[in-house]
């Protein structure tokens, strides 16, 4: 057994630790496969990189690559690009030789270094010669189209934390350029996704939006349940200890099937069983999550006014639909039925809270244990 290869949290899953996602990586596969765009949507930690990852792992051969690149460190557009243009350079190409002739033949604008203290092969960073211009922009989101047709490939450009191009100064103009150029590619497609759902939806949550029916959209679903339970069950009895469905549903259930934090309460209580679990190494288990997390979600709410306070109280106590009812506005005291909505928009814009199927739940599940014990 390798260092912890049990309970994954923390970082993307592959192999054993990835379980269930039957149909969603067979549609990605697709969608992959046929060059249909797709954005992937799920609240935070639900598995979409760890999806990605798996997808591509499959789909991947001579002629289909697929490029994964993270854009959360971009501050804007021109480092965008930068980081897409060398991701797609190096992931397109099996030998260095190759993707400096890309380079070459459709980035003549561009002077490029080479880090080699690390691997060449993942760590090229290109430098802008010159003062990025809207042309130079335009070489370099044309990159995959050019090197696939060159190649006569298809290429896959797979974006996380896309929603970060929503940050960036004049970002609905850059939007508008991104779609513009990137609807005209015919053997590039593109997945994007990213963990602030909400700031995602705002790209193309209306026919005004740059990225409205860009592609297929995959709402990520929880892992069902009954998946859980064997996971955690199996991997338990492995390790020869014992662990009931019941248990192990509880676990699920405390942490509203959020996928990092049910591995992550899996391990404190495995951490915690020398043979059999029990209630007492259940509840210790739950605390020590609570515990770490206490800090954030202490960081997170310390601005929050006292109403704000109240309505995630609210949801924290199981109420996620009418939350501007009478009843609830008197029960948890939440001001006037007119500051509710001021109150829902300010929380879901500091990603406190989600919407899902139009309830409205907290983002992070931990903090509504936290919050119940305050
Ligand atoms: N298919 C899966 N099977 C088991 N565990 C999973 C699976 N997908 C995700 N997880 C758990 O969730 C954690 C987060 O996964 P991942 O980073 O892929 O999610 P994400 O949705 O990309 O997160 P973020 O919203 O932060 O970007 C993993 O470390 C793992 O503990
Ligand atoms: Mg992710």
């Amino acid at each position: 057994m390798g260092l912890n290869n049990l309970f994954i949290f923390g970082k993307t899953v592959s192999g054993d630790a990835f379980t269930d996602r039957e149909k969603d990586t067979a549609k990605l596969i697709s969608n992959f496969q046929y060059g249909v765009n797709t954005f992937i949507l799920s609240p935070r930690r639900w598995g979409k990189t760890s999806l990605v990852k798996k997808a591509k792992e499959t789909a991947e051969n001579n002629r289909l690559k697929i490029v994964y690149v993270d854009v959360h460190l971009c501050r804007s557009r021109e480092e965008f690009c930068e980081r897409y243009a060398s991701a797609v350079l190096t992931q397109t190409s099996n030998k260095m030789e190759e993707w400096m002739d890309n380079a070459r033949t459709f980035l003549n604008r561009f002077s490029f270094g080479v880090n080699t203290a690390a691997d060449p092969m993942s760590e090229i960073t290109l430098k802008l010669q010159l003062a990025p211009q809207e042309q130079s922009m335009e070489d370099l989101l044309q990159l995959p189209e050019r090197i696939a047709k060159r190649k006569k490939i298809n290429i896959v450009v797979c974006i996380d934390e896309f929603q970060q191009i929503g940050y960036f100064p004049n970002s609905k103009q850059f939007q508008t350029e991104l779609r513009s150029i990137w609807q005209h590619h015919e053997r590039t497609s593109y997945c994007l996704f990213g963990s602030k759902k909400h700031m995602l939806e705002t790209f193309f949550d209306d026919s005004s939006k740059p990225f409205y029916k860009f592609g297929d959209i995959i709402y990520l679903q929880r892992i069902p349940l009954e998946h859980w339970v064997k996971y955690i069950t199996d991997k338990f009895h492995r390790e020869g200890k014992k662990i009931t469905q019941k248990q192990a549903a509880w676990i699920v259930d405390q942490v509203d099937g959020n996928s990092s934090y049910v591995q992550q309460l899996s391990w404190y209580v495995f951490q915690r069983t020398d043979k059999k679990v029990d209630e007492h190494i259940l509840s210790e288990a739950v605390t020590e999550l609570i515990e770490q997390c206490g800090d954030v979600f202490e960081a997170k709410t310390e601005s929050l006014t006292g109403y704000q306070m109240n309505f995630l109280r609210c949801i924290a106590d199981g109420v996620h639909t009418g939350l501007s009812s009478a009843k609830n506005i008197n029960k948890y005291n939440l001001g006037t039925s007119s500051n509710i909505a001021i109150i829902k928009k300010y929380l879901l814009e500091k990603d406190l809270i989600s919407i899902q199927q139009k309830e409205v739940w907290l983002t992070d599940p931990v903090m509504g244990l936290w919050l119940k014990r305050q």
